[in-house]
């Protein structure tokens, strides 16, 4: 019986090495593999042969089996690669292969709206670090060790004077210290935080802004950002308020809601039916951190904003999950 498998292997792996097409391979594997094939249908007779000899001749009958299937699924996706390319495989009425194309992540798609709005108001693009120094995170922003707004930050601490950015308003001492104003400054980039959520993810976008210059008020604030507002939610009368605050690098400082973009204002699940959204942190630039940088504040005034990406584009696209963004999911990427 041995002898008959042997033969068996070696006929079958000639015929897989001399056919030509696929037709033929399966023909040939019916022949052979098959439920009905000659192999098969040798293995039935192992039940005949003597209990002594049996367990030997399986374990032959299983390795030979084995092999030719391993045959057999090369040599089949070597006719298909042939037959993808080999002669008579142009052919021109075939409908096109479509290619995967990439997209900008709908977070860069907002933080790139957000930055040419405001380039189109006349504000530069500065970046910086994302790993940064207590110095220019905290205290040079008037938070002092031990001031109870550090706790507000979760911050990662890589050591005691370096630390993740937990917001981008270092950029505003960085620019300030590079330079003289008149300044109109944004900042884009990742900020860190530790903290997470369906509204938090540790790490997420913000863009600061600023502007310094002389006789700068509070109501130039309030113009810069109710058009930023109207252009980036398309909204010509979309409603601002301004609610007081506090930020301990700014005075006064104020929290800024847009009327609902999604209820416009009725009240819904979004905006919890207060019809109002917060969407970013403002305020005019404490005297305190304009000296830090050797500014005087009695001749310069300026004021800040730092707003959150993800935020404005949870409220554009209605999306519920912040975590979605950082899934990497492309049925949600596909969308944007
Ligand atoms: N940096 C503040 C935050 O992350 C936001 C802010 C920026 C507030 C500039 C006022 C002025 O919460």
């Amino acid at each position: 019986m041995e002898q008959e498998l042997r033969q068996l292997e070696s006929e079958a792996a000639e015929k897989l090495s001399s056919l030509k097409t696929l037709q033929d391979l399966e023909d040939v594997r019916i022949r052979y593999l098959g439920r009905k094939g000659l192999f098969t249908g040798l293995l039935r007779q192992l039940g005949s042969v003597s209990p002594e000899e049996r367990p030997r001749l399986g374990k032959v009958a299983n390795q030979i089996k084995e092999g030719l299937e391993k045959k057999f699924h090369a040599r089949k996706a070597e006719l298909a690669a042939a037959a993808e390319t080999g002669p008579g495989s142009d052919d021109l009425s075939l409908p096109g292969r479509v290619i995967p194309a990439g997209r900008i992540h709908p977070v860069s798609q907002i933080m790139d709206e957000v930055c040419s709005i405001f380039v189109d108001l006349g504000f530069a693009v500065a970046e910086g670090p994302d790993v940064e120094l207590d110095y220019y995170n905290f205290e040079a922003l008037n938070i002092p060790q031990h001031h109870p707004a550090r706790d507000m930050h979760d911050t990662f601490y890589i050591s005691d004077s370096i630390l993740l950015r937990t917001h981008t308003s270092p950029m505003q001492i960085r620019a300030m210290e590079m330079a003289k104003p008149p300044l109109r400054i944004i900042a884009p980039g990742k900020v860190y935080r530790c903290d997470s959520d369906i509204t938090h993810t540790p790490m997420f976008h913000q863009v600061e802004g600023f502007l310094v210059d002389t006789k700068v008020s509070f109501a130039d604030l309030k113009g810069v950002l109710t058009v930023f507002c109207q252009k980036m939610f398309d909204q010509k009368d979309i409603g601002l308020r301004f609610r007081p605050s506090f930020f301990p690098f700014t005075e006064p400082s104020a929290e800024v809601d847009i009327g609902c973009v999604i209820c416009r204002g009725e009240g819904c699940r979004v905006c919890k039916q207060t019809g109002w959204l917060e969407i970013l942190g403002a305020g005019m630039i404490d005297p305190e951190v304009l000296k830090m940088v050797d500014y005087d504040p009695e001749e310069f005034s300026g004021f800040a904003f730092g707003l959150g990406i993800e935020r404005i584009a949870m409220l554009k696209y209605g999306i519920d999950d912040i975590r979605l963004f950082y899934e990497n999911d492309l049925r949600f990427l596909n969308q944007f």
